[in-house]
């Protein structure tokens, strides 16, 4: 109706006033080279606070109300769709989830069809995972909604960094006596990080390996020749190893990956069987650990090939601690991306979420 009524005057040119003085808002997440130190050490503060909330009897808060956040996913996940979802709504966002790994979704003309025709229904988020090293950021040219990349190929994984240093810097603030929230990301300098297996087709290390090393951590890659990337340019590593052995009383994070054997890793094993005698995290290797060294793997695991039943169950093994701070982790990825400047950073998200020592 209003269409028909007279335009009113045009008002007199008013000063524009300066944007409100808020935190700098980011667009996407599709690298943790979109993330700067102390962009990580948001993250991780601002999970602090979310992680009290998941621990509430009624997990929720309102801070995303409104907003619609999409899984895209033309891969297989468990964790990882499950994870982003529960995390949107604990924030009270609407979720909408589409899952292919068909074959309709891999060409680029009909992911772009696909991710266009949701995008006119009102997205806030995709979160997009897909066999393509690239796809999220192709998406994120699409549509003008913010992109999470969830895992793209053998390129990145970015929330998988995170949940992992998350996870690490809870472990050092336990030893340490503090709560986690009081520490910050000091204790990575120099902490001893091997990563082990297949690195050549790992999404997970190539995002772990930057987010450590702009926290001062000092990553070894651990694995046979022809799991090694054939060039290491872009990887900030302290080194190669290919014996496990020598290096693990030195380490303080044994990260091992999962043999990505649906990428065609066994072609570049002899066996799986030779894999293990020499790569495998047995009971009788994770002897040779440091008392406080830790185990971490992003799962899912082969279990009996690159780690033990038994060291994946013991308590040195902080693999379920991963899960369990992912969702905190991406609620606050989700926050940090959509809750807009003026919403609370970490310093006040406390308070303004009720949070004990907030
Ligand atoms: C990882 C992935 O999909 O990249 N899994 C995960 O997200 N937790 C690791 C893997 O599949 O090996």
């Amino acid at each position: 109706m209003s269409a028909l009524r007279a335009p009113a005057p045009a008002a007199p040119a008013e000063p524009v006033p300066p944007a409100p003085e808020g935190r700098p808002t980011r667009r996407h997440l599709l690298s943790v080279a979109d993330l700067d130190p102390a962009g990580i050490g948001e993250v991780l503060a601002v999970t602090d606070h979310l992680a009290e909330v998941v621990r509430r009897s009624i997990p929720r808060v309102q801070a995303l109300r409104g907003r619609t956040v999409v899984s895209l996913f033309a891969e297989e996940s468990t964790r990882t769709r499950l994870s982003f979802e529960t995390a949107a709504r604990r924030m009270s966002a609407d979720v909408m989830t589409f899952s292919s790994a068909s074959s309709s979704v891999k060409k680029g003309e009909s992911l772009r069809d696909t991710v266009e025709t949701i995008a006119a229904m009102g997205v806030d988020a995709f979160v997009v995972r897909h066999p393509a090293a690239g796809a999220p950021a192709q998406v994120a040219r699409w549509v003008d909604a913010h992109v999470v990349n969830a895992g793209d190929g053998w390129h990145e994984h970015p929330t998988q960094a995170l949940l992992d240093c998350y996870t690490i810097r809870q472990v050092l603030a336990e030893a340490a006596g503090v709560p986690v929230a009081q520490t910050g990301t000091e204790g990575f300098a120099g902490l001893r990080v091997g990563i082990v297996g297949d690195v050549r087709h790992s999404r997970v290390a190539r995002s772990l390996v930057l987010a450590l090393s702009m926290l001062g951590a000092r990553t070894t890659l651990v694995a046979p020749g022809t799991l090694v990337p054939p060039s290491l340019e872009g990887w900030p590593v302290v080194g190669v190893s290919h014996d496990l052995d020598a290096l693990l009383p030195d380490l303080d994070v044994v990260y091992l990956l999962r043999l990505q054997l649906e990428r065609g890793t066994g072609a570049y094993l002899p066996s799986l069987r030779e894999y293990t005698a020499g790569f495998g995290l047995t009971a009788r290797r994770a002897a040779r650990l440091a008392p406080h060294a830790v185990v971490m793997h992003p799962g899912p695991m082969n279990r009996g090939v690159e780690i033990a039943d038994e060291v994946a169950d013991a308590t040195r093994s902080v693999v379920l601690r991963q899960v369990a701070n992912g969702v905190a982790v991406r609620m606050a990825v989700l926050y940090l991306l959509l809750a807009g400047p003026e919403a609370p950073g970490a310093d006040e998200l406390g308070r303004s979420l009720g949070v004990a020592g907030g």
